[in-house]
């Protein structure tokens, strides 16, 4: 694919300070007058309403049928003709995006076999990698800590014991990729606002 913005992406355990980083990060593109663009997976989208679901509780489904259903979003997110990661793209925007396949080899193959997941995603992996992957590495303890304080719901896969399990996951999947993929690690232990200044340093010295 032919594109003009970039892919940005953003990993890591849940209660890692994701959503925060993008915030922020979202903000410096914007200080330096460049059109940037937040999204999310899993989405709201057809296959993304029912993992919402599935991840709430509300709905069960194997763990087979969860990892599809990644995978089916993952396709929408991607080639939805009306706001698109790729179209996007295209018009020339930067896409950071919360969440992305390395989610689906961390938290999936926790249940469903790797080389499974590994190849029914090949077919986002071919569509679009990411020009870099934003880890931010906190440890499970923390990220438990911070995710009992803030939410009311806590979803399906937050336990100490998954989270411990998943970031190892990550790990395995970033060293079995390293020579066709970008991942960037970041302290996610540190205060918000030194990751942020690490990330933008990062960010624009070599990506942008
Ligand atoms: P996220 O929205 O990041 O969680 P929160 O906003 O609650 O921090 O992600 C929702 C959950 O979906 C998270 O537990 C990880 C899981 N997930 C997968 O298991 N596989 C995937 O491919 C993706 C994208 C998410």
């Amino acid at each position: 694919m032919q594109k003009k913005g970039k892919f940005i992406v953003f990993e890591g355990i849940d209660g890692s300070g994701k959503s925060t980083q993008i915030k922020m990060l979202a903000k410096a593109f914007q200080k330096r007058g460049l059109d940037v663009c937040e999204t999310l997976e899993p989405t709201f989208g057809i296959a993304g309403e029912v993992l919402h679901e599935i991840l709430s509780g509300k709905k069960k489904a194997d763990p087979k049928v969860t990892a599809a259903l990644f995978v089916a979003d993952r396709l929408d997110h991607l080639t939805n003709p009306e706001n698109g990661v790729c179209k996007t793209l295209d018009e020339g925007t930067y896409v950071l995006c919360d969440r992305y396949y390395f989610s689906s080899y961390a938290y999936q193959s926790v249940e469903v076999p790797k080389e499974w997941v590994f190849s029914a995603n090949s077919l986002a992996a071919e569509t679009l990698r990411p020009d870099c992957t934003i880890f931010i590495d906190v440890a499970p303890e923390v990220a438990m800590e911070r995710i009992s304080k803030n939410r009311e719901n806590i979803e399906i896969y937050e336990s100490l014991e998954r989270l411990t399990a998943v970031r190892c996951a990550y790990m395995d999947a970033f060293d079995s990729m390293k020579d066709v993929e970008k991942v960037k690690v970041f302290d996610g232990n540190k205060p918000a606002e030194k990751i942020a200044r690490e990330i933008e340093e990062f960010v624009f010295g070599e990506l942008v």
